[in-house]
């Protein structure tokens, strides 16, 4: 099958090298010049575990090619629509400018019977509207959000848990389904569920879906204050809470919280639809997630000033971490980085390490210091704060190899992802979020 994929970023990219990987022939389409060349050069643009191989598969069996023509995306049977959708300047809800500026691009090149498959995060509605304008060129408009978590973007778009279309209640929309259904026929016969639902649907599953996995780790959250507050462990509560099969262990991670391009700005944009659609009541509780999740970082600030007992200005501080996950460098929103940058503003001397993110960090926050190496990092700190918990730090960091090179053995373990018994044996002051 045909198919263009229009913008390539972290969904984009990884969707079009994993729908050639399954046989399709895919164009990939996107304006930043820099990015295409390098795409088509077989280079991932951001650090994506299996990516680059991906892509080089693809292009050297001929089934992927990436440019910065939308006229290219002309012939293709499936058109998808992976460009981003960031919280608008000065506001909560979604910034749908590259949405309408793909559609408007990509309108000229249409036939009739082709198939519009939108899969960015957008408000609910806007797959209708972008519909009512594709209208006329003949094409259906459906909606197939995408699930990928950065980090896994391969293995979640080669084995994805669901695969959801929203089709509009028409002929043509079962013509769309169908169109859909053998886009994605290897995993579907593999046995992954295929639902198909109405427009409005589809869109508000992705919606809900962020919402639900945010409020599910500000929930244990708001559990790690009452934990603080109470002398509990939040790690063992979330353990066994997680042996409940109807609650799960998983996004039960407590900590300094969520960031990314994705969870923040998602909830905030859902809470703002709904509030248009008459139905802010419905996602109240959603401001409370996002007021959990942001007191996390202040909490993690405190931590330090307290171990240092109060005593921060001109304090060497290692900082373990800039991405806001593992296996990621990317930094929207990360709060592994503000962590740093906060304590930087209190005027500490602030070392961050990270094996991906450093570039990007560095860009945005040339105030803070880096050091590409752990253990530079480390050299000298009055204090170690672990904000991402790559291996790196979690796995395989001793704590007498990190006692040899600090100035002081205190630990604040932003992640929750050390084993606090090993640290305090080894003579360091170890500092959880909501543990003991
Ligand atoms: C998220 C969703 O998980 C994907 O399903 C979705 O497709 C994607 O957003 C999107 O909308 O594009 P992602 O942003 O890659 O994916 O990151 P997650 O792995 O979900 O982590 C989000 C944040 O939550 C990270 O900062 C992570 O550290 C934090 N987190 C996660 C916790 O604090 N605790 C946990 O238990 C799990």
């Amino acid at each position: 099958m045909r198919m263009s994929v229009i913008g390539c970023g972290y969904l984009g990219a990884v969707h079009a090298a994993a729908m050639a990987s399954i046989g399709h022939d895919v164009i990939g389409i996107d304006v930043d010049e820099a990015k295409v060349a390098m795409l088509q050069r077989g280079e991932a643009p951001f650090f994506e575990p299996q990516l680059g191989e991906l892509l080089r598969q693809g292009i050297d069996a001929g089934r992927l090619r990436f440019t910065s023509r939308m006229a290219d995306a002309g012939g293709a049977d499936v058109h998808f629509l992976a460009v981003g959708t960031p919280q608008v300047q000065g506001g909560h809800a979604a910034d749908l400018r590259y949405v309408d500026a793909a559609v408007d691009a990509l309108l000229p090149h249409l036939r009739p019977g082709d198939v519009l498959a939108g899969k960015s995060t957008v408000p609910v509605g806007t797959a209708a509207a972008i519909a009512r304008r594709v209208d006329p060129t003949g094409a259906t408009v459906v909606w197939n959000p995408e699930f990928l978590r950065e980090g896994w973007a391969v293995h979640d778009t080669l084995t994805p848990d669901r695969i959801v279309v929203g089709v509009p209640d028409s002929a043509d929309g079962a013509t769309a389904a169908d169109t859909i259904r053998t886009a994605y026929s290897s995993a579907i016969d593999a046995g992954t569920p295929f639902l198909v639902t109405d427009l409005a649907t589809a869109e508000l599953v992705k919606g809900a879906a962020n919402a639900f996995l945010a409020t599910k780790i500000s929930f244990i959250n708001a559990m790690a204050e009452i934990a603080d507050a109470a002398g509990a462990d939040v790690t063992l509560l979330a353990d066994a809470l997680g042996h409940d099969t109807r609650i799960g262990r998983r996004y039960l991670g407590s900590g300094i919280g969520f960031g990314g391009g994705c969870l923040p700005k998602d909830i905030r944009a859902f809470a703002a639809r709904a509030e248009e659609l008459g139905r802010g009541e419905s996602v109240v509780f959603l401001r409370e997630v996002d007021a959990i999740n942001l007191r996390r970082r202040d909490r993690a600030v405190q931590l330090v000033i307290d171990a240092l007992d109060g005593r921060v200005f001109g304090r060497r501080i290692a900082v373990l971490g800039a991405a806001f996950k593992p296996f990621s460098d990317d930094i929207r929103d990360s709060p592994a980085l503000d962590v740093a940058v906060r304590l930087r503003g209190l005027g500490a001397d602030v070392i961050v390490t990270d094996p991906a993110a450093i570039d990007n960090a560095a860009a945005v926050h040339p105030q803070l210091g880096y050091a590409r190496d752990r253990d530079d990092a480390l050299r000298d700190a009055d204090a170690v704060v672990v904000v991402t918990e790559w291996d790196e730090y979690r796995r395989d960091l001793s704590p007498a190899h990190a006692g040899g090179l600090v100035r002081n053995r205190i630990i604040i373990d932003g992640r929750n992802c050390l084993d606090a018994a090993a640290w305090r044996a080894a003579g360091w002051n170890y500092r959880g979020m909501g543990r003991r």
